[in-house]
C-alpha cells in the first residue's frame, strides 16, 4: 500500500502543471535559414505564463588559438519580465557574458551569425546572436566573429513579444573530436 502512495505522489509530481507558457501558448515560431547542421533540438522553454523576455544572455568560448578545437556558442538564456530566467540546452564550454536588455518592451526578432561547414578545418557552427527589441532598438550579442549574419527571423506579432527558445546543440564528442556547440536557434511568440 505505502508503495502505491509513493507511486501515485511520484505521478503526481510528474504531471504537477508546468510553471511556463507551454507550446500551445505560442502563436509564432520564430526560425532562421543560416542554423548550423550539427546536433539535435533541445526542449522548449518559456517564461513563467504572463512574462515575456525583455532581455538574453549568451554563453560564448573564447578562441582557443591555433589547432586547438573551438566551439564559440554554447547556449542563449532568455531573461524574463518577472526575473525568471528559461534556458533550452547548454553546452559546457565558455562563460556566460553579461546580459543585454531592452530599455522598453519584449524581445521581438532575431538573428543568427554563423560559420559555414570547413571540411576538414575546425568547425565552430553558431557564433554570436543580435536580437531586436518591440521598440525596434537592437542589442548586439557579444559572441565570436567568425562566420557571417544570416538574415533576420520574421518578428512577433504586435502586441506579443518572445516568451521561449529551443536551441539546437551538438553534444561533446568523445575523444577530442571538432566540437561545435550551439547549432541553431528558434524562439517562440506568445501574445
Ligand atoms: C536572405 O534573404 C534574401 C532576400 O529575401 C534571400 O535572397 C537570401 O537567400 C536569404 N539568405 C539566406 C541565408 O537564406
Amino acid at each position: 500500500m505505502a508503495r502505491i502512495l509513493r507511486l501515485v505522489v511520484a505521478l503526481v509530481a510528474l504531471v504537477a502543471p508546468a510553471q511556463g507558457w507551454g507550446k500551445d501558448a505560442a502563436t509564432v515560431t520564430l526560425s532562421v535559414e543560416n542554423g548550423g547542421p550539427w546536433g539535435d533540438w533541445g526542449d522548449p522553454v518559456f517564461c513563467p505564463k504572463g512574462s515575456y523576455a525583455n532581455g538574453f544572455q549568451l554563453k560564448v568560448e573564447p578562441p582557443q588559438g591555433l589547432f586547438r578545437d573551438d566551439t564559440a556558442l554554447n547556449a542563449v538564456r532568455l531573461l524574463c519580465s518577472n526575473g525568471a530566467t528559461a534556458t533550452s540546452s547548454e553546452g559546457p564550454r565558455g562563460t556566460w557574458l553579461s546580459p543585454l536588455s531592452c530599455s522598453r518592451g519584449h524581445l521581438s526578432s532575431f538573428r543568427l551569425r554563423v560559420e559555414a561547414p570547413q571540411g576538414l578545418w575546425d568547425d565552430t557552427a553558431a557564433n554570436n546572436v543580435d536580437v531586436a527589441c518591440s521598440d525596434g532598438r537592437v542589442l548586439e550579442g557579444q559572441g565570436g566573429l567568425a562566420g557571417t549574419w544570416g538574415n533576420w527571423s520574421s518578428f512577433c506579432p504586435h502586441g506579443g513579444g518572445v516568451c521561449g527558445l529551443r536551441t539546437r546543440l551538438e553534444a561533446p564528442q568523445r575523444g577530442g573530436k571538432d566540437n561545435t556547440a550551439l547549432n541553431d536557434v528558434e524562439m517562440f511568440c506568445c501574445s
